[in-house]
């Protein structure tokens, strides 16, 4: 695996790793995490792929200046690195806040996605009672609530019957997305927030769509999901279970073995 970094004005540390070769696959994690959110599943994928991980500006080895970031700007820095890496077409994954940089990737940059994966994520906006309850973490965060906010949210992201089981990579988890700093959190609570509802992108739109779902999820919902996995043409819907939010460790194989005949799926239809 091979770390890079790009820098730019709005993003002085743009990380992100590389490993495998041939077509790319771009997977994209979720707040407050990083990229070695990915590390489980990365050796089945660069296999047979060239797998882009980036570390989400604000996460990990990344940085943004100023104090505001958008789902687009997400967006944006993923095409940043595309560019340098003069890369035409990807399938783009991301797991739910990546998820919805995916969206917004496959609407700035269509020619340049030809499958999209989203992983515990969907495309309909915040309703106003989701929007509340983030402003009221803002609060906190601005009152130095950082901590037990992460130490509270991390168990909850793993299903009840895998908490015990996935123990030692709560605390890991926990530990890194401490790191995080405090602006880069309200920055993305404000950006999930001001998302704009994205069904649009899949509303009988060609591009394949993998959606990975956890039956225990409370966060992006098997019945919130399912709703829309008919949106667009071509659907591949994986239900895993025991999984919760993290499928990518509760359900590692699933995950990576529903990736890899996507991918295959996608690129054969392009070529
Ligand atoms: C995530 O896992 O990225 C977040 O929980 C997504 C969200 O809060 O909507």
């Amino acid at each position: 695996m091979e770390r890079k970094f790009i820098s730019t004005n709005k993003y002085p540390q743009l990380s992100y790793t590389m490993s495998g070769n041939g077509n790319v696959i771009v997977l994209i994690h979720g707040f407050p995490l990083d990229g070695s959110i990915w590390d489980g599943i990365l050796s089945v994928l660069s296999a047979e792929y060239r797998v882009i991980v980036p570390d989400v500006p604000g996460c990990g080895q990344s940085t943004f200046s100023g104090s505001e970031l958008s789902i687009e700007d997400i967006a944006e820095s993923i095409h940043l690195i595309l560019a340098e890496e003069k890369i035409e077409q990807a399938v783009i994954a991301g797991h739910s806040m990546g998820g919805y940089a995916a969206l917004a990737f496959a609407e700035l940059y269509p020619d340049m996605i030809c499958g999209l994966g989203l992983m515990h994520s969907f495309a309909t906006s915040d309703n106003e009672e989701k929007k509340e309850q983030r402003r009221k973490s803002i609060e906190l965060f601005k009152k130095g609530g950082k901590e037990p906010f992460i130490k509270q949210m991390v168990p909850v992201l793993f299903a009840e019957s895998t908490k015990t089981k996935y123990k030692n990579e709560i605390n890991k988890i926990t530990t890194s997305a401490l790191l995080t700093e405090t602006k880069s959190l309200i920055a993305f609570y404000n950006a999930m927030i001001n998302r704009p509802d994205r069904t649009r992108i899949l509303n009988n739109n060609k591009l394949p769509v993998l959606w990975i779902i956890g039956e225990e999820d409370t966060i992006a919902t098997t019945k919130n999901l399912m709703q829309q996995t008919s949106l667009s043409c071509v659907n591949f819907v994986e239900v895993c279970k025991p999984c919760g939010h993290m499928g990518m460790i509760e359900a590692k194989d699933a995950l990576s073995s529903n990736i890899v005949q996507f991918a295959s799926y996608c690129f054969s239809v392009v070529e």
